[in-house]
């Protein structure tokens, strides 16, 4: 049984925050009414929303997050919910408040450590907190702050290999994505012992990147994780948040088509090779101008080079194939229909 704080889903299985507004409000309730753990995605909620206009970036994504956590729980009023929040946000804060407020049950952090996390969140004690990380040496780096600082500890870390997952990596360098020091086989065991030899209590410990199917999740549990955390196995699903050609991109892709890159926030990320991606490789790309300075270190930012990512990941969850940059899981050639959130947990529950 997987217990994240006070909050037990049925099922171990995490369904990965995965921005932008691929997993959304109809997603993550639809995973959380199955059983699962529900995961919102905070990054660019605002881009569709009937209020934003360009000059309110941040104000519109506090009430799109507010929204988004009340339409999942109304879908899944029993279920577990959860919003995923990338610490390297400019308004990481702002989303964190406004998610504990709507009410949701789990927060999950990565994309940079998410060392001020309990401080966002002092006032709901109830939210469960569980870091990402790629190493036992992040996972000590946040659990020494988070002890030292706010005397608290996380209530689950997700261990998530850059070998195998989707976005951007938990790794600093290209070298690291194929390096077998941060595979789930190196991590989770060595963060299993770690977490028994230091602590009384139990956190449990979730694999992720590259799970596909019941016998990849059983292949974690032996490790000693008790939770799994999927991303691009939910997306070619009907209640998966993006447009009909971000799903069809997936259905699409053959082995060869999925590329790492170097991303704007200066970490690897797993990605389609789209045109855009191909111009950006071979250094012909021009980029839509930045959306909202959302985040706290961007090299299109800080010096014109690269492109502003939000621009890129919104077309591509709108289906722009010219110019979207399509975040994916080394399984994305693996979807070949689309299936539904309910169909997926019946076949690997069962
Ligand atoms: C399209 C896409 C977008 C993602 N966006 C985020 C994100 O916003 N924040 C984050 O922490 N992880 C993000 N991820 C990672 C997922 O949450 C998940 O942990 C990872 O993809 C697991 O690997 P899998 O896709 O092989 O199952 C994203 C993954 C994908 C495929």
């Amino acid at each position: 049984m997987l217990k994240i704080g006070g909050h037990t889903p049925k099922y171990p299985i995490i369904q990965g925050g995965m921005g932008v507004k691929v997993s959304g409000a109809r997603l993550a309730g639809a995973v959380a009414a199955s059983g699962g753990v529900g995961t919102i995605a905070s990054v660019g909620l605002a881009c569709d929303h009937p209020l934003y206009d360009e000059s309110n970036y941040f104000d519109i994504n506090e009430i799109a997050m507010s929204e988004a956590v009340e339409m999942a729980r109304k879908l899944a009023p029993d279920g577990v919910i959860a919003i995923n929040c990338m610490a390297a946000l400019t308004d990481y804060d702002r989303q964190v408040r406004s998610a504990c407020l709507a009410g949701v049950d789990i927060i999950f952090s990565g994309a940079g450590l998410p060392m001020k996390l309990p401080e966002y969140t002092r006032d709901f004690p109830d939210v469960a907190l569980a870091p990402i990380v790629s190493s036992v040496r992040a996972a000590d780096l946040v659990i020494r702050k988070w002890k030292k600082q706010y005397d608290r500890l996380p209530d689950a870390i997700v261990v998530e290999t850059p070998l195998y997952a989707g976005g951007h990596l938990g790794a600093t360098r290209m070298e690291h994505v194929t390096d077998a020091a941060f595979s789930l086989e190196h991590v989770i065991p060595e963060l299993v012992k770690y977490l028994a030899d230091h602590f009384d209590v139990d956190i449990p410990v979730i694999g992720g990147g590259g799970i596909w199917d019941r016998a990849d999740m059983d292949r974690v549990f032996a490790m000693g994780a008790k939770g799994v955390q999927m991303g691009t196995r939910f997306v070619c699903t009907m209640e998966c948040d993006a447009s009909d050609r971000f799903k069809q991109a997936y259905i699409d892709a053959k082995e060869a088509d999925i590329e790492v890159i170097m991303s704007p926030v200066g970490i690897p990320g797993r990605a389609l090779k789209t045109p855009f991606v191909e111009k950006y490789i071979s250094g012909e790309v021009s980029s839509k101008p930045c959306m909202a300075a959302c985040l706290s270190h961007c090299k299109y930012l800080e010096s014109g080079d690269t492109f502003c990512i939000a621009q890129a990941l919104v077309d591509a969850y709108l289906g722009n194939w010219e110019t979207g940059l399509f975040f994916v899981g080394s399984n994305a050639w693996r979807c070949s229909k689309i299936d539904t959130v309910a169909g997926i947990f019946e076949e690997l529950t069962k």
